[in-house]
């Protein structure tokens, strides 16, 4: 059967992938190595220089493709290098509309490396399409969404989106690192690209650092490979054969996360210690309907406030978890803990970061794959 019709379970395991030719190993091989034997200039078997290709990355994205319903894959060193590569598609002058409520790494890469050459970046609240509109102009080339935002976990109806990026004739983004394509696809939703921090669930262990971009259109891919060589922020072959490992297991790592995830925030909910759940599973959240329409779950990463709780307390609570590990990231099996406004967001001014709900107080969970009971009798000694 083409891998094009298998169901997303089966194409985490088979997308794209076939036994080496070499050997018929079942796993890629990881081709450790930079060049490739010619046997007259320009003649090989598809291999030159392992910044252009490496057999291992192009197995890891021909998956990429293939579970993002894409048709086209690349893979970077980092998922901050494939926004970068997104980037470079402009030219100075153009400008971009992007979620005010974002990962603080885009936003210090837009910021602090983009604007100094010259590219303009408008951060505004995506939860009305319209207020979107106000921000474009002849100049606008790029909409940038994050959705769930990291991390007030805010949902963008990508599919308004995506109508307002075909009227304008703009490149619609979206960072998909948060749902997985176990969650959403982008790209079905009218996307032209989906980014992932790879590092996060599609590696899934907290071992390896990579990212991911996927397209449909041919043209654009072809920019962005040139991109991907030009600059050169490639992923390596080990790091490739991690992805792709972890991949197999995302759809029933994500099963547990959705299931651990909902348990969870219903307890910090039903907790009197607690202020405040952000999760879009619950029927209250502001963008639940989105989420229901274009999300399969609500997933395993949740944000909480504890009543009348400073930064110092904040600071407390974290520390006390004994199962939680405190630690920037996320989707890896274990459960995180991290304070947003001091790790993962401390790149963006206070007073910008607390406009968008990033208040002092805000505690994040990226909730793992452990026995949940364990996670929450933790939750509860750290909150007492
Ligand atoms: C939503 C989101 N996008 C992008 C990134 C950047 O990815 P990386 O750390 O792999 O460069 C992160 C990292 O935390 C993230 O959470």
């Amino acid at each position: 059967m083409s891998a094009k019709k298998l169901k997303f379970n089966s194409k985490t395991i088979h997308g794209g992938q076939q036994p080496d030719k070499a050997y018929g190993s079942v796993m890629p091989p990881i081709y450790q190595t930079s060049t490739y034997a010619q046997s007259t200039p320009g003649e090989h078997q598809g291999y030159a220089y392992s910044r252009s290709a490496n057999p291992t990355r192009t197995a890891l994205e021909n998956s990429l493709a293939s579970i993002e319903n894409g048709n086209y894959g690349l893979a970077f060193a980092s998922g901050i290098a494939a926004i970068d590569a997104v980037i470079k598609l402009l030219c100075p002058g153009d400008e971009v509309v992007s979620t005010n409520d974002l990962y603080g790494g885009s936003y210090r890469l837009f910021k602090q490396i983009f604007e100094k050459f010259g590219i303009k970046f408008h951060f505004v609240g995506m939860h009305n399409a319209a207020k979107i509109e106000d921000c474009i102009n002849e100049k606008t080339k790029l909409i940038w969404v994050e959705t769930p935002t990291n991390p007030m976990m805010n949902l963008i109806d990508i599919k308004a989106v995506a109508q307002l990026t075909k009227k304008h004739k703009l490149l619609l983004a979206v960072d998909n690192t948060f749902a997985t394509p176990y969650l959403q696809t982008p790209l079905d939703l009218g996307a032209d690209i989906v980014m992932h921090s790879a590092t996060k669930y599609l590696g899934g262990h907290s071992d390896v650092v990579v990212g991911a971009l996927v397209v449909k259109d041919k043209d654009l891919a072809d920019k962005l490979y040139f991109i991907q060589n030009a600059s050169g922020a490639v992923c390596g072959p080990m790091d490739s054969f991690l992805v792709l490992r972890g991949i197999k297991t995302l759809h029933v790592r994500m099963q547990r996360h959705c299931e651990n995830g909902k348990a969870i925030a219903e307890y910090l909910a039903n907790n009197p210690k607690i202020e405040k759940v952000y999760w879009p599973g619950f029927e209250d959240h502001p963008n639940h309907e989105v989420a229901k329409s274009q999300m399969t779950d609500f997933g395993g990463m949740i944000s909480f406030v504890p009543k009348g709780s400073s930064y110092e307390d904040a600071i407390k609570i974290v520390e006390k978890l004994q199962v939680f590990t405190l630690a920037e990231s996320l989707g890896g099996v274990e459960s995180l803990a991290g304070h947003p406004a001091s790790m993962t967001h401390a790149s963006i001014p206070k007073e910008e970061r607390e406009k968008s709900g990033v208040v002092d107080a805000l505690i994040r969970l990226s909730v793992g794959i452990e026995d949940v009971r364990d996670l929450i009798a933790d939750l509860e000694q750290a909150i007492e």
